[in-house]
């Protein structure tokens, strides 16, 4: 079992380069199922998630190449099974991805369903709501969705809440179906306009994504061609935050800043100065951070996977504060944790209320998932004394060489190998 060891507190400065969005690069490769000539991705992020879905493409007979800075080139992605097995998807929901393009293309897929994770039960009846709107027949049976089609047909379809993977399932249908869909709506995030850029860019005629309203004209086949993936701005988020908790400065290259307009708002409340260009962002903290109450909401609120970032901030911050989660049933599992380091931290159902203390103290604690892990790492970094985060392979999935970048930016940071303790 692998945990890290931190040694508090550091002080965050310099300059990193942020990599491409996981939550961009997921999806996109999911839309190479949709392609019968060659794709080059670029700026793929190098983590977990990436490699258990190329698992899964190649599972499904998907043939690709990868160089040393992990551009991914499709050579060719005529799949020879229609399937993704519940022991790839369980490791991976986001295998729920290739459902869409999968049916479109070949009338026919069966996805194991995804089941829930430690932040809630994360279902995916909407998906399957559209699905069947746009003329598919689904069904669910063994913990399978079965979904079959002799032609999707575009209608106009509006989902009963924003989903982002939701979106993405659709559009990616929506390509290769009969006539026009219009999707009412729509998740706004960044992540499917970016897939929406990649699909036009392989042929589609899709309009309206990142807002509300998405409109796709389906067209017979689409081509082939590169497309670099977008950065991924929960990353940035994460690593100002960092600067923030550390009273440090940091320089955000290849970002994208107006994709981080709500996060950088939070963090001038809190006091900190900030200046951006076009792909850059720097960020100076020389105070004890203020504190700042926060809810998140759906694209361009303050998003989810930045709330226990911002709770790590507000537990050291001045004074006191709440943070609402508006998305996720069970997305405060870091709470725990953070209380054992010696954040003053009081749950009521989906409001976290905190008092800010001077510093945490550094103590064993336990990752529960990939942004939580996430907080923890941060609170290490400004606590005193020595943190112990087991099970790690969470911030593995999804943040690339974070280790190796905080540690370039001034955090002591290990990474231990331990046997599981034994006990009699
Ligand atoms: C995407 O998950 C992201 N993952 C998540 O990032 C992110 O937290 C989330 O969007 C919200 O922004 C990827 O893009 C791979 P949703 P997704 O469908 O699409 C409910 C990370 O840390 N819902 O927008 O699965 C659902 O339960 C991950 O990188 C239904 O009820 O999230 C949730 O409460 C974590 N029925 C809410 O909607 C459905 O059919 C939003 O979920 C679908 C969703």
């Amino acid at each position: 079992m692998q945990n890290l060891l931190i040694q508090g507190p550091s002080q965050i400065a310099g300059s990193v380069y942020i990599s491409g969005s996981k939550n961009s690069a997921l999806p996109i490769l999911s839309a190479t199922i949709l392609c019968t000539s060659p794709v080059v991705i670029q700026k793929v992020p190098h983590l977990k998630d990436v490699t258990t879905m190329l698992s899964l493409l190649s599972n499904m007979g998907m043939t690709f190449s990868i160089d040393h800075e992990l551009n991914v080139f499709v050579e060719n992605s005529t799949l020879s099974k229609l399937e993704a097995p519940y022991d790839l998807v369980k490791q991976m929901r986001a295998s729920v991805l290739v459902l869409g393009p999968t049916l479109a293309r070949y009338g026919y897929a069966k996805v194991s369903l995804p089941g829930g994770c430690a932040i809630g039960t994360r279902p995916v009846d909407q998906h399957l709501k559209i699905l069947c709107e746009l003329g598919a027949e689904v069904k669910v049976e063994d913990g399978y969705i079965v979904a079959t089609t002799k032609k999707l047909i575009g209608a106009e379809v509006k989902f009963d809440r924003e989903t982002v993977t939701g979106t993405e399932n659709i559009l990616m249908a929506a390509c290769l179906a009969q006539g026009k869909t219009v999707i009412h709506n729509a998740a706004c995030e960044p992540e499917v306009k970016d897939l929406a850029d990649f699909l036009n860019s392989m042929g589609a005629k899709i309009q309206g994504a990142g807002t509300s309203t998405i409109e796709i004209v389906g067209v017979s086949e689409l081509g082939g061609g590169a497309y670099s993936v977008i950065p991924d701005r929960i990353e940035a988020g994460t690593l100002l935050i960092a600067a923030v908790m550390t009273q440090g400065q940091i320089k955000l290259i290849d970002c994208i800043p107006e994709h981080l307009t709500s996060c950088l708002e939070v963090l001038k409340q809190a006091g900190a100065q900030i200046e951006t260009s076009d792909h850059t962002v720097s960020l100076k903290m020389d105070r004890r951070p203020k504190s700042v109450s926060i809810v998140t909401d759906v694209y361009p609120g303050i998003p989810t996977d930045l709330q226990a970032q911002f709770i790590a901030m507000n537990a050291i911050a001045e004074g006191a504060s709440y943070v609402e989660e508006t998305i996720f049933e069970n997305r405060f599992m870091h709470v725990s944790e953070l209380a054992r380091m010696g954040a003053q931290i009081t749950l009521n159902r989906n409001v976290v209320h905190i008092q800010g203390v001077d510093s945490l103290i550094g103590a064993r604690v336990m990752a529960t998932d990939l942004r939580a892990s996430a907080a923890l790492i941060l609170a290490g970094i400004s606590a005193q004394g020595v943190t112990s985060i087991d099970r790690i392979y969470h911030i593995d999935r999804g943040y690339a060489n974070i280790q190796e970048k905080l540690i370039k930016l001034g955090a002591s940071i290990e990474r231990k190998t331990s046997k599981p303790p034994h006990y009699v």
